[in-house]
């Protein structure tokens, strides 16, 4: 095995971090990639992750070249350009498009999720919004309704793109929204995680407990 070329800025809680390290399991690319670990907040930059990115975004991928790549929709169409199986996010044709969608709406799920974590974790209870509290999480059950509604069987046909992403986005939810109870109203897309979350993939990087 040789050593790996690339350095992934990572923090386990991330779902988005996530979806990139289940995608590098499942196309079997783990080994090319070293993990740094770090916790940027809004508040908090972290000085090694705003080197070549700016925005400070994590994941970020470091290249073998020194170059950086972000935000997770580009590191995940780069990975998934350095493998010879199957791609898991379909080159062209009408998939393409359906798939991205599917997997954008999985990250505004996320958006939504990570931003009431910060708004509720970091930010004193005095100055929380609730009214924009209330938006993110109505944002959030919109979304899994649709997808509860038109895209099992999509998800279920194969683990590429869209159903990694809902699958981290779904995990999120368990591991910092437990009150939500998504299951209560989505009991097909609750049958669908209980099986995917079972993947090694989705095993191996499950966020702390
Ligand atoms: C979290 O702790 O929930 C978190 C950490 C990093 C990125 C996103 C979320």
């Amino acid at each position: 095995m040789s050593a790996p070329s690339m350095t992934l800025f990572h923090n386990p809680a991330s779902p988005f971090v996530r979806k990139v390290r289940v995608l590098l399991a499942e196309t079997g690319q783990q080994d090319r990639v070293a993990l740094y670990g770090c916790m940027p907040t809004p508040v908090n930059p972290d000085a090694q992750v705003v080197e070549g990115n700016p925005v400070g975004k994590i994941p970020a991928l470091r290249l073998a070249d020194g170059s950086v790549l972000h935000d997770s929709r580009v590191i995940l169409d780069y990975v998934d350009h350095q493998h010879a199986g199957t791609p898991l996010i379909p080159r062209d044709g009408s998939a393409r498009w359906r798939r991205l969608t599917m997997a954008s709406m999985a990250d505004g799920i996320m958006d939504a999720a990570v931003l009431v974590r910060y708004e509720t974790a970091l930010r004193p209870a005095e100055k929380h919004w609730d009214q924009w509290l209330d938006e993110q999480r109505n944002k959030i059950r919109r979304t899994l309704a649709e997808l509860e509604a038109d895209a099992i069987a999509e998800l279920a046909s194969h683990f590429d793109i869209a159903a990694i992403s809902v699958a981290c986005a779904l995990g999120y939810l368990d591991f910092r929204h437990p009150d939500m109870q998504w299951r209560l109203d989505n009991p097909q897309l609750a049958a669908w995680y209980a099986e995917v979350s079972q993947r090694p993939s989705m095993l191996e990087t499950q966020p702390p407990t």
